[in-house]
This record gives structure tokens, sequence and C-alpha cells, in this order.
């Protein structure tokens, strides 16, 4: 008994001693090798899809889809679910590598959304993906045993995912607790089994336009990384969407899901380098040669990084609100006067709070925020001529023919643990067209959560450190 114990004690440390020459290793190693870097593209970046006339928006235009987007989010993050538990390895062991994805924008689209580019399926098929840290379902445009006319993908102005062509596609079956328990959450139908290994049925469902069925699959995920090498993620859920024509989602071939879940690529991307993930967003309408990066693990290594980013922190709360991120709220001063706002406008507890959302383009804030915030920007602009622009929700519009950002107070969010956001005033005092600006907020109605949009987080780095629930962030050119 004794020896077995000794035994087992010796091997352990001879374990513990690999496991530190191989941390060692890693701190000492090629720092590039450190991390995942992807490029993202915005939705309003014609280099994305240069051939489907859409270039040729005006920025209203482009304003207003962006706004039209968001509602059809709206719709779809009142559909709340249920707060989960999730499990996340801490970052030390798993420090992998890390890398980055480039993130295109993409005004072509219908909304003020980023784009990474990714393959799905063995051998790999190459699509554009909105990056959506408020979705957790990873999906794309899909066909599975399609054998009439129709079916090719050819036929159809889009891509579309293949399930037949790719040999690591491999269904959710419809009898399974997955399907039945977890992905309940996620709109599976398990009532919707005609026999046991029939595929794991959703339907998802939006404001507008049809609902988008489709079936689970667990398949194998290829991104190119910025170095020309690639990284595979097998067995990752991925919805086969076989809506027939889902406009809402116009000009990408599906969403890769950043959000908080145990089925997220976030987090099993996370759990491979390092146990977070960041970005920095380039102006919407930043020239075409701007590129912002979706990077997995460390961020030190960004090879350009000549820039010093001062970094605040603050607690990500994560598991609290669905799947989204979220930050505890003390409140938000505007020309240094802290806003008198009922203190459980940020309480998730009573139905509020603030998420961070990538996927939203503009700043969503419940009544008791949005008035004292409007009331208090408004007096700046009172010189100039007030216009009525319908764009979407967005109440104040001005010409701004003279304006200079130094005429409006800043605005900063204070965090509850003392940290301060203090974003640039392009960031709410938007461009909406030639000559013409708006007040980038819109009104919610209480209760619901207050969202921090991606027009709102431009100019800035984020880090979303999942493992340790910590947010960075600091001010950037993102270059
Ligand atoms: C997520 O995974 C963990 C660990 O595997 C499990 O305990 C938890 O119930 C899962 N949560 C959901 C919502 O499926
Ligand atoms: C603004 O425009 C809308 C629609 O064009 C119109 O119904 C409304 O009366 C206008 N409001 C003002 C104050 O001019
Ligand atoms: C703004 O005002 C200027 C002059 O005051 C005018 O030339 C211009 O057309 C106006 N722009 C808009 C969008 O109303």
């Amino acid at each position: 008994m004794d020896m077995y114990r000794q035994q087992k004690g010796s091997f352990l440390f001879i374990f513990l001693f690999f496991v530190v020459i191989f941390l060692a290793e890693f701190s000492q190693g090629d720092e590039k090798s450190i991390g995942m870097k992807l490029e993202m593209i915005h939705r309003h970046d014609f280099r994305r899809n240069p051939d489907n006339g859409m270039q040729s928006l005006t920025q209203l235009e482009r304003i207003k889809q962006s706004l039209q987007s968001d509602t059809i989010r709206q719709q779809k993050s009142r559909n709340r679910r249920q707060v989960r538990e999730i499990t996340i390895v801490s970052s030390k062991c798993t420090d992998k590598v890390s890398g980055e994805m480039p993130l295109y924008s993409g005004a072509d689209f219908q909304s003020g959304e980023y784009f990474v580019s990714l393959s799905i399926g063995s051998p790999a098929q190459k699509f554009v993906m909105i990056a959506d840290t408020g979705s957790d379902l990873t999906w794309v445009n899909c066909e599975y045993r399609c054998h009439g006319p129709s079916c090719g993908g050819v036929s159809r102005n889009r891509r579309i995912f293949h399930a037949d062509h790719s040999w690591s596609f491999d269904t959710v079956p419809c009898s399974s607790s997955m399907c039945k328990v977890d992905l309940v959450n996620l709109f599976a139908l398990p009532d919707k089994c005609p026999s046991r290994d029939a595929p794991c049925a959703f339907q998802y469902r939006y404001l507008s336009g049809p609902d988008a069925p489709g079936i689970f699959a667990k398949e194998t995920v290829t991104f190119g990384l910025t170095s020309g090498r690639e990284e595979k993620i097998h067995d990752m859920l991925v919805g086969c969407s076989e809506a027939s024509n889902d406009q809402s989602f116009q000009g990408a071939d599906g969403v890769v899901g950043l959000g908080y879940s145990n089925y997220s690529f976030a987090l099993r991307a996370a759990n491979i380098f390092g146990g977070k993930f960041s970005y920095c967003l380039v102006d919407h309408f930043s020239p075409q040669n701007m590129v912002s990066y979706l990077i997995f693990g460390s961020h030190e290594n960004k090879d350009s990084s000549t820039e010093h980013i001062r970094m605040r922190h603050t607690e990500l709360v994560v598991g609290v609100v669905d799947e989204f991120y979220a930050v505890n709220m003390k409140g938000i001063s505007v020309g240094n006067k802290m806003l008198e706002i009922r203190p459980d406008t940020w309480n998730v507890k009573d139905g509020g709070g603030m998420i961070l959302d990538s996927g939203t383009s503009l700043t969503y804030l419940t009544q008791h925020a949005y008035q004292p915030v409007m009331d208090a920007l408004k007096p700046s602009l009172k010189s100039f001529e007030r216009l009525n622009l319908t764009i979407g929700q967005l109440e104040y519009c001005f010409n701004s023919t003279g304006f200079n950002e130094k005429m409006v107070p800043r605005l900063v969010f204070h965090f509850a643990d003392g940290a301060r956001f203090e974003p640039p005033v392009n960031n709410y005092v938007i461009d909406v067209d030639e000559g013409a600006k708006c007040l980038g907020f819109v009104l919610l109605t209480w209760p619901d959560q207050s969202i921090i949009g991606n027009i709102m987080q431009q100019k800035h780095f984020w880090e979303f450190d999942i493992a340790n629930r910590k947010l960075s962030y600091g001010s950037s050119s993102c270059i």
C-alpha cells in the first residue's frame, strides 16, 4: 500500500516537473506563437463583397441599415433565456498559443457589425461570418441531405455550407440529452424527433423576416492565422441553418458566436488560447486599408504594436445576463458631473444592468439613464439647426456645419470598481451623413439591459479575460 502511494507521489512529482518545464518553455518561447489573430471586417467595408453593388450606399443609408439590424437584435435578445453556469479552464495551463483573426467592417450590409473569415468542414469550406459577442451559437447558411434541383449552391446568390460534402459533419441526434437539455436554450426542438438518430432541429426567431430553421451538428472549424498558419477546432457545435432567404443576415454567411456559453466559439477558442479574447474596432467609416483584429490569447505580440495602450480594468460579469458580457456600472457623468440615474438601472437583479455587445451598433439606455444623458448633451448643440431625419430611433440629429468636438462635454462611463471609460466624442455624436450628426443613443423602456454598442467601443482595445473575469480596455488607434 505504502509503496504504491509513494510511487504515485513520485509520478506526480515527475509530472509536475514536466509541467513546470513545459510552462517555462512557453513563457520564454517566441512571443509570436502565443496568440491567434483574425482579421475583422467591418460590415461597411466593401472589400468584403465588392460585387454586390452596395458600396454605392450613402452613409445615411448605411446608418439606417445598421439601425434596422439593431432592431432585429433587440428582439432576439428579448427572448431571454436561462442564466447559465459555465466552467472555463483557467488560463495558465491552457495558454497554448494565441492568435489573431482579421476583423473587417462592412457597410454594404444591413448593420454596423464586424466580420471574420472562417472555414467549416473537411475539406474546409470558407465563409464570412458576423463576429457577435451577443450570440452563443455559431451557425452558417447550409444545405444538408439536399437532393433537389435547387441544390448545389450555384443556383443561389450566396455562399452555402454543403454539409454533405464534409466528412467531419456529425449531426447531434434528437434523442440525445444534448438536444433535449443543453440545446433547449439555443431553440432546439427535441419534440421534433421522427427517429432516434434524426438530427436535432432548431428554429431561430426574429421579429421581421421568416423563422430560421436548421439542425445542430458537430463540425471542424478552421481559421487561418495572420501568420499563415491554420488552427482547427474539432467537434465545435455548429448550426446548419436551412432558412432559404434570411434577409437580416444578408451579406454574411452566418454568425460566429462569441458569447459566454458552453458551446460558443469564443469559449472553445479561449480554452485553447489562454482563456481570453480581444479586439480593437476601427472607425466604421475609416479608410478601407484599416483592419481590426479579433485576437485569441495574448495580445502583447501584436506585430505592429509600437503603440503603448494605457489599460484600465473592471470586472467582467459573465453567466448573469444570458450569454452576454456585462459590466457593473456606478453611473454616467457628462462634463465631470455625475448624472442622477436610479441605481436599479444598473442592477441585473432588478431587471437592469449594462452589457457590452460587438453585434449591436448603437448604445441603448433604459429611460432612467437615457433622459439624463440626452438632457446633459443637448444644450451644447443648441446653436445647431435641428434636423428631422428619420433614422431609426435616433431622437436628436442636427446640421453639423461648423461642429467641433470640443463643444460637447465629455461623457464618461463609471464602473462600480472605480474604472472609467471615456469614449471619444465621435463615438456618441455620430456622423450619419455629410453635414449631419446625431446623438447615438437609443431609448429602451424599463426594465431592460442597457447596451454599450460597437460604435461606442470604437478606437479602443477590449480584452475579455473570461478565465479571470476581467475586462481590460484602453484608448487605441487600432493599427
Ligand atoms: C456547461 O458545462 C458545464 C461543465 O461541463 C456543466 O456543468 C454545465 O451544466 C453546462 N451548462 C449548460 C448551460 O449546459
Ligand atoms: C418629422 O418628419 C416626420 C416624417 O417625415 C413628420 O411626420 C413629422 O411631423 C416631422 N416632425 C417635425 C417636428 O417636423
Ligand atoms: C447645413 O447648413 C448649411 C448652411 O448653414 C447648409 O448649406 C447645408 O445644406 C445644411 N445641411 C443640411 C444637411 O441640412
